[in-house]
C-alpha cells in the first residue's frame, strides 16, 4: 500500500519526546470573574476542556452556564468534519454581537480547528476581535495567555508535538467517571482523516505516570476510568511497551470500571483480548470503527485491514470475550464508493449486527490525501446510503436492546435522567445507556438493574435491592 505520509510520521517519530510537568500558575488578578466554555468534539476535547477548567478555577475564576455572564468566553473546537465548523462559526457570529456591547470580555478559540492554518487566517479577517488562539499543544499556557491578553490577537498554534505534559489539574466534569489520556495524536494517516494534523504526532504518557494517575482516581472514590488515544492500541510503541501491559496493570489497581477509546482494528492484538478476558473490572466493550466495509474503498482509506481481516478480529473478539458489546464508526460516500462498495458496507453490517454505529457522510478536510481524490458521489446518494445504513444500524442496535429484556445487568448511576427527577440514568458494563426507577440514592454507586424495556438508543428498567 502506498502510504507517503508514514515516512513524515516515521522521521517525527524518531526525534526523542520530552515528558514535562506542568508548574500551576499563581495569579489573583481574575479571582472572581466568570467564565464560559463550549465544547465541540470527541472525548479527547471533553477531557482537555476538564484542564482549561482546571486552569480558570485556578485563578479563582467561577464557570458559568450563561455566555452573557461571562468575562472569559472559550471555544474549544472540533475539525473532524465541515459541520462542526460551520457550528463554531455560527456561535461565533452570537460572541461577535456580545463583544461588541462588552468589548473587555476576552474571548479565546482553542481545540483542533485552531491548529488548521486556513481557520487561523479566516479568524483574523473575519473575526478579529478574538483575543486568543491557542491550538491543541497550548492548554497548559492558557491561564498566562488570557492574564496576557491584550486587544490584539494573540495566536499561539506552533506544533508541540514533542512533548509530553504531566501534573496537569484537571476538573473533572464527573466525581465517578474519569478520562485518563495514555497517549496524543495519531500516526495512523487515515487518508481523509485531520487529526494527525491538528494532534500531532503520536506519543505516550510514561506507564508509572497513568498508573497514578488511576490510583488517586481510585483513592477519589472513582468508579470508572476511560484510557483515551486516537488509537490505544499503539500505545507504549515509541516508549517500548505496549498496551496490553498497562491495561492489566490498570486492572490490577482494583478500580471497578476500565475502559478505553479508540481501538483501531490493525494492531488489535491477541494479548489485548486475552488481557481483557481475564480481567472482570476490564469492561466487555469494544469501540472497533469499520468505515467500510469494502475492500477498494479501505486501501483508498489508508485503513490497513479488509474486510475479512476485520469480521475475523470481530469474531475473534467475540469469541474469546463473553458478552462483549461491539460498536462502530462507518463512512459513506468516500471518494468514488459505488453502489458496489456501498453493499459490502451493508453486508458485514448485516453480518456482524453492530450494537450500534456513529455513520457519517464523508467530508472532505482540506489538506488530507483523500481532499484531493474524486469526490464524485453526490450529496442526494450520500444521503440515501447514509440513511439505508442508518436504519439497518437502528433495527441491530434495537436488536441488542431488546434482548437484554427481563435480564439482569450492572449499571453505574450517574444523574437524574432527563425523564425527570425519579429516574436515573447509567451505563451498562456493555455501554448501554439506562433510564432507571427506584434508583434515587444510588448515584455513584453500580447496581443491579432488571431490564423493563428497550428502544433503538436506550434501555429502561428498575434496580433490583
Ligand atoms: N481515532 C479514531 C477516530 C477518531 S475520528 C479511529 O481511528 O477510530 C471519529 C470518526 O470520525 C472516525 O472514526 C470516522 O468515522 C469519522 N471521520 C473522520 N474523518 C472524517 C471525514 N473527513 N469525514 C467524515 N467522517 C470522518
Ligand atoms: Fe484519524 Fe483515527 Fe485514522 Fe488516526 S486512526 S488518522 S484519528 S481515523
Ligand atoms: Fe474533533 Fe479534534 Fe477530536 S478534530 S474529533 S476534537 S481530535
Amino acid at each position: 500500500m502506498n502510504l507517503p505520509d508514514l515516512e513524515k510520521a516515521r522521521e517525527r517519530s524518531n526525534k526523542e519526546i520530552l515528558h514535562k510537568d506542568v508548574l500551576p500558575l499563581v495569579d489573583d488578578t481574575l479571582k472572581g470573574e466568570k467564565f464560559f466554555i463550549r465544547t465541540y468534539g470527541c472525548q479527547m476535547n471533553v477531557h482537555d476542556t476538564e484542564q482549561i477548567r482546571g486552569i480558570l478555577l485556578n485563578l479563582g475564576m467561577e464557570e458559568v452556564d450563561d455566555l452573557e455572564k461571562a468575562k472569559v468566553i472559550v471555544l474549544n473546537t472540533c475539525a473532524i468534519r465541515e459541520n462542526a465548523h460551520d457550528k463554531v462559526f455560527g456561535f461565533l457570529g452570537r460572541i461577535k454581537h456580545y463583544k461588541k456591547e462588552h468589548p473587555d470580555v476576552i474571548v479565546c478559540l482553542g481545540g483542533c480547528m485552531a491548529q488548521e492554518e486556513s481557520v487561523v487566517k479566516e479568524v483574523m479577517k473575519r473575526h478579529p476581535y478574538i483575543n486568543l488562539v491557542f491550538g491543541t499543544h497550548h492548554i497548559h499556557e492558557l491561564g498566562q495567555m488570557i492574564l496576557n491578553a491584550s486587544s490584539s490577537m494573540d495566536v499561539n498554534v506552533t506544533s508541540e508535538e514533542g512533548c509530553v505534559y504531566e501534573q496537569i489539574e484537571y476538573a473533572r466534569d464527573s466525581k465517578y467517571k474519569a478520562w485518563v489520556n495514555i497517549m496524543y495524536g495519531c500516526d495512523k494517516f487515515c487518508t481523509y482523516c485531520i487529526v494527525p494534523y491538528t494532534r500531532g504526532r503520536e506519543r505516550s504518557r510514561k506507564m508509572e505516570n497513568i498508573l497514578s494517575e488511576v490510583k488517586r482516581l481510585k483513592d477519589l472514590g472513582y468508579m470508572e476510568v476511560t484510557l483515551l488515544g486516537q488509537n490505544v492500541n499503539a500505545y507504549g510503541l515509541d516508549l517500548g511497551y505496549d498496551f496490553a501491559t498497562l491495561l492489566e496493570q490498570v486492572a490490577l489497581i482494583g478500580i471497578p470500571r476500565i475502559r478505553f477509546v479508540t481501538s483501531h482494528p490493525w494492531n488489535f492484538t491477541e494479548k489485548m483480548i486475552e488481557v481483557i478476558s481475564k480481567y472482570p473490572n476490564i469492561m466487555p466493550y469494544i469501540h472497533l470503527p469499520l468505515q467500510s466495509g469494502s475492500d477498494r474503498i479501505l486501501k483508498l482509506m489508508g485503513r490497513r485491514y479488509t474486510q475479512e481481516e476485520y469480521i475475523n478480529l470481530f469474531k475473534m473478539i467475540k469469541k474469546n470475550i463473553p458478552n462483549c458489546a461491539i460498536t462502530t464508526d462507518i463512512i459513506v460516500g468516500f471518494p468514488m464508493e459505488t453502489e458496489e462498495d456501498f453493499n459490502e458496507t451493508l453486508k458485514v453490517a448485516r453480518m456482524l449486527h453492530f450494537d450500534g454505529a456513529y455513520t457519517f457522510i464523508y467530508s472532505p478536510r482540506e489538506g488530507t490525501p483523500a481532499s484531493k481524490m474524486k469526490d464524485d458521489v453526490s450529496l442526494e446518494v450520500k444521503e440515501e446510503r447514509l440513511q439505508r445504513l442508518n436504519e439497518l444500524i437502528n433495527a441491530d442496535s434495537k436488536k441488542s436492546n431488546e434482548a437484554l429484556v427481563g435480564k439482569v445487568v450492572p449499571v453505574l448511576i450517574e444523574s437524574a435522567s432527563d425523564k425527570g427527577d425519579d429516574i436515573m440514568m447509567g451505563y451498562t458494563d456493555t455501554m448501554k445507556l439506562v433510564n432507571v426507577s427506584g434508583a434515587k440514592d444510588a448515584v455513584g454507586k453500580i447496581v443491579n438493574v432488571c431490564i423493563t424495556d428497550a428502544k433503538s438508543f436506550s434501555l429502561d428498567g428498575e434496580m433490583v435491592k
